[in-house]
């Protein structure tokens, strides 16, 4: 089938212009100046609308077993959210709790046969020996090219420094990028000790025992394992102002290294954590302090922050109360696992879902961003990242027909109703925005139309991603 988008705005990483794109099946065919429609060709006006490439979210936890729970959005709720976003791919973690990474990429294919969203795979190595290591080159098979390694929950998921020097060593040798989560797990634990020992329980506490100084360190100490690996490295999740300068100074050193904030750092602070529900706040790295916010703006305005992701780890926050989904009531456990202790706050966030609305009316519609650094970290950084441009992420002939028609003047007040995500709260709960998703296509299917869901399970499809090459 053709499809022809007339009347709108193309927004690209670079560009802002009046152009027609036509869309022949699954692919962008051609775009150009007043297209004139033929008989085989379906018509979808976009007249006064801005026309984006889809988004792509390269950070996300569904279905994935944490705290004696499971956070509550899996390969389907979680996608279907991040398509009302606006997001048509996601990159998932695979947790790596058998010594088997292939074995854990299947037990993560098959969570994801529901997928409905196209989508792919970062492996986390959070466990070391010559044996994990020799894996790491079979991942590019899998169509992984990325691990994620952690400096931080100490006899858990970190590794020692030599040991993510090793790791980003054989990574980098394979052309793969390897991410990092920097905080200082030796400190945290300390602080957690005593805080609990001092009998302090409430989620306040989360923040109070990961200071920002211990994320800025680890964070110069990931670039500097980076540089002596020659190895390329991506930081998730930045949150603390001075890792933006430690980003900035990697950069200025010539070194192929990467930077990712996601929209919570940028709107909430530990104040949040004070709050009676201050459990729904919770997640790993805390928020910070306004100061630190102000400085990650600063990045991505100018650059330094390469991508915007949500870290989406959804968690009900009252998990003894089922919600209705999609007709059926569901409970998962959720924040009220740690109702008497901090340390069993299931650390996460909802997110997919909200990141492009949110950012569009906060951010493009106050001038901090225009609209081509929105649609840059969006979507068009991540896939150049992540091995998935230009088959994701751009608006170019012999792309996925990737489409978000965004209308730049539908009001919302949003909430938990209208992000979709499989939680029972939503962190901009009653924000006004006033910019919106209209029409979504993958692939050229419309998975959402006017507020209406028209996508299904299984439609998304595992991209097999490329290897990390400097496109940026
Ligand atoms: O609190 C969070 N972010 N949970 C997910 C795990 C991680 O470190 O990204
Ligand atoms: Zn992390
Ligand atoms: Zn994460």
């Amino acid at each position: 089938m053709k499809q022809l988008i007339k009347y709108g705005t193309v927004v690209t990483a670079s560009d802002t212009v009046q152009v027609d794109i036509l869309l022949d099946g699954e692919k962008i065919a051609l775009l150009g100046e007043n297209i004139v429609p033929t008989g085989d060709m379906q018509v979808v006006d976009a007249k006064g609308k801005y026309v984006l490439p889809g988004g792509v979210d390269v950070h996300t936890h569904f279905d994935l077993p944490m705290f004696g729970t499971v956070s509550s959005d899996n390969h389907y709720t979680g996608h279907k959210a991040a398509a009302f976003g606006g997001t048509t791919t996601v990159i998932d973690f695979v947790p790596m709790d058998d010594l088997s990474l292939k074995k854990m990429i299947d037990q993560w294919h098959t969570k994801a046969e529901k997928a409905a969203i196209d989508y792919g795979f970062h492996m986390n190595i959070t466990k070391f020996g010559a044996d994990v290591l020799k894996q790491i080159p079979g991942l590019l098979d899998e169509g992984i090219s990325s691990v994620k390694v952690f400096t931080a929950y100490n006899n858990n998921m970190r590794l020692m420094d030599d040991q993510i020097f090793e790791v980003m060593r054989v990574a980098a040798k394979h052309q793969m990028l390897t991410m990092a989560h920097v905080e200082n797990g030796d400190v945290i634990d300390l602080l957690v000790n005593e805080a609990l020992a001092e009998g302090h329980t409430a989620p306040i506490y989360h923040a109070e025992t990961r200071p920002s100084w211990g994320a800025v360190e680890a964070s110069l100490r990931a670039v500097a394992l980076s540089a002596m690996a020659e190895a390329p490295l991506y930081l998730v999740h930045m949150n603390a102002g001075g890792e933006v300068d430690q980003l900035a100074y990697a950069k200025d050193h010539g070194l192929a290294v990467y930077g990712e904030t996601c929209p919570q750092y940028l709107f909430f602070s530990t104040d949040d954590l004070r709050k009676p529900d201050g459990a729904k706040w919770v997640c790993s790295p805390p928020m910070r302090t306004k100061n630190d916010a102000d400085r990650l703006w600063d990045g991505i305005s100018d650059g330094t922050i390469d991508v915007m992701g949500t870290d989406h780890c959804a968690f009900y926050f009252d998990g003894r109360q089922s919600i209705n989904y999609e007709g059926v009531p569901i409970a998962i456990p959720g924040k009220e696992l740690g109702i008497d202790d901090f340390t069993k706050i299931p650390n996460g966030l909802p997110g997919v879902g909200d990141r492009m609305p949110v950012l569009w009316t906060k951010a493009v519609n106050t001038g901090i961003l225009s609209f081509n650094q929105f649609v840059a970290i969006n979507c068009t950084n991540p896939a150049k990242l992540f091995g998935l441009y230009p088959k994701k992420g751009c608006i170019l002939p012999g792309a996925d027909a990737d489409i978000v028609i965004w209308d730049p003047d539908k009001q919302v007040k949003y909430g938990v109703e209208v992000a979709q995500h499989r939680t029972d709260y939503n962190l901009y709960q009653d924000w006004l925005l006033t910019g919106f998703p209209e029409t979504v296509f993958l692939r050229g299917r419309k998975i959402v139309d006017d507020g209406n869901w028209l996508g299904e399970r299984g439609y998304g499809e595992f991209q097999y991603r490329k290897t990390f090459s400097k496109q940026m």
